[in-house]
């Protein structure tokens, strides 16, 4: 029997590959995948051959992540608990499939994964793995063994003559951290308080809005049918338009957040983020959209999206509804292009001008001045007349506050 790991190849991961061997006495194939994490992939190769991993994929899903998954998700505008841009969560999905095509490939019957048993990401690699295969067994190392803290994890390796290269460790962080080319991600240490600000240097991405600089920087993004195609009249792969949007934004010191947030598994969880590239498409869409969708799809959208953002963070991308919603969201948005103007200063994103050839936007109509004729003043008496009948009428029999 054979398993396939989503190998990152880090320590605990590296682990998990001897513990498996050892406790399943299978034969383990490694996954690892370049999600614009900001590390190196390659030199998995070379740690996972060391451990006797035959079957290898490294994989660049940079174009794949941002076009299929980043991107759909930001048609909807969605964000849990009115702040979190979903920058792990929209990740897993990815994960999962990969991991059960490999499975298929090699003929594995199961997959495996570093995810502890006390957060969302098992759930999100779970519920995919099941969604896409549904005989698949799922080994959880960190729900089954009992190295469970760093030190007993080490005399594993010791023990086992685990090589791995702990030298290379650039900067070692005290933090959980998970990055892709949508957002980084730091949970634990210090953070475990929530009143504890975080410090200064654990933001990797980002100045602070503080010491951004004192001059804005303005950005021209274009859209076709709700993505982004070009920043500043140069056309750019999906993957490019985010990491563009994440370099400028940084810069500006846009994107920090420092949440509580509700996890799957029922506890409360703080957390702090970057996602400058993100923040800056949030508005920005936002800004387009305001010119090119029709009021109800809008109003519809928004209603929609925290049960869409909520489906995304509870790892069920893969069911039914999600397509569903999905199939809604991407018709609404075939009239979702032009150009948005964006202001960024000190941490903050404005947008300060949109203009499209597929507008709904009248001025002939909105004007102050003297209108044209579509628009009869009049009508607007009766319109207000009718609707406040029931209202009237509940009023006139008593029911007055
Ligand atoms: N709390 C965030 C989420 O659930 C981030 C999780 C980060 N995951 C990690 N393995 N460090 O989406
Ligand atoms: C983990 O437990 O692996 C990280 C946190 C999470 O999944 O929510």
């Amino acid at each position: 029997n054979k398993v396939v790991l989503a190998y990152s190849g880090g320590l605990d991961t590296s682990v998990i590959v001897r513990w498996l061997q050892d406790t399943y006495q299978c034969e383990v194939v490694t996954f690892t995948a370049d999600l614009g994490q900001g590390e190196e992939v390659e030199p998995a190769r070379a740690k996972a051959q060391a451990l006797g991993v035959k079957e290898i994929y490294i994989e660049d899903l940079r174009e794949e992540f941002v076009r299929d998954y980043v991107f759909p998700m930001f048609r909807a505008n969605a964000i849990y608990e009115g702040e979190y841009l979903l920058g792990t969560s929209i990740a897993r999905p990815l994960i999962a499939k990969r991991l059960i095509e490999i499975a298929n490939a090699t003929g594995a019957d199961a997959i495996s994964h570093g995810a502890t048993g006390k957060g969302n990401d098992q759930v999100r690699f779970e519920l995919g793995a099941y969604a896409l295969k549904p005989g698949v067994k799922v080994i959880a190392p960190w729900r089954e063994w009992d190295l469970t803290s760093r030190e007993t994890l080490m005399k594993y390796c010791e023990e086992r003559n685990i090589p791995v290269d702990f030298s290379n460790k650039k900067k070692k962080s005290p933090y959980s951290m998970d990055a892709n080319l949508l957002h980084i991600s730091y949970e634990g240490d210090l953070l475990e308080n929530p009143w504890n600000e975080a410090e200064e240097d654990m933001w990797r991405w980002s100045v602070s809005p503080e010491a951004a600089p004192d001059q804005p920087t303005y950005l021209e993004l274009t859209y076709e049918q709700g993505d982004i195609v070009a920043i500043n009249g140069e056309r750019m792969s999906p993957a490019t338009v985010l990491e563009t949007l994440n370099k400028i934004g940084g810069a500006n010191g846009v994107g920090r957040l420092d949440i509580v947030e509700n996890r799957f598994v029922g506890m409360k969880s703080r957390g702090c983020y970057e996602t400058p590239g993100g923040t800056i498409m949030m508005k920005a869409h936002r800004g387009i959209e305001s010119l090119t969708l029709d009021r109800e799809a809008a109003h519809l959208k928004d209603e929609l999206m925290p049960r869409y953002a909520k489906l995304i963070y509870n790892g069920f991308w893969w069911s039914e509804e999600r397509k569903m919603l999905q199939q809604m969201i991407d018709y609404s948005q075939r009239h979702v292009n032009g150009d948005v103007r964006v202001k960024l200063y000190k941490g903050s994103v404005s947008v300060v001008g949109r203009r499209s050839a597929d507008s709904l936007f009248d001025e002939s109509i909105a004007t102050f001045e003297d209108d044209a004729g579509s628009y009869n003043q009049k009508d607007a008496e009766g319109f207000i007349k009718l609707n406040a009948l029931r209202m009237r009428i509940a009023a006139s029999k008593g029911r007055q506050f």
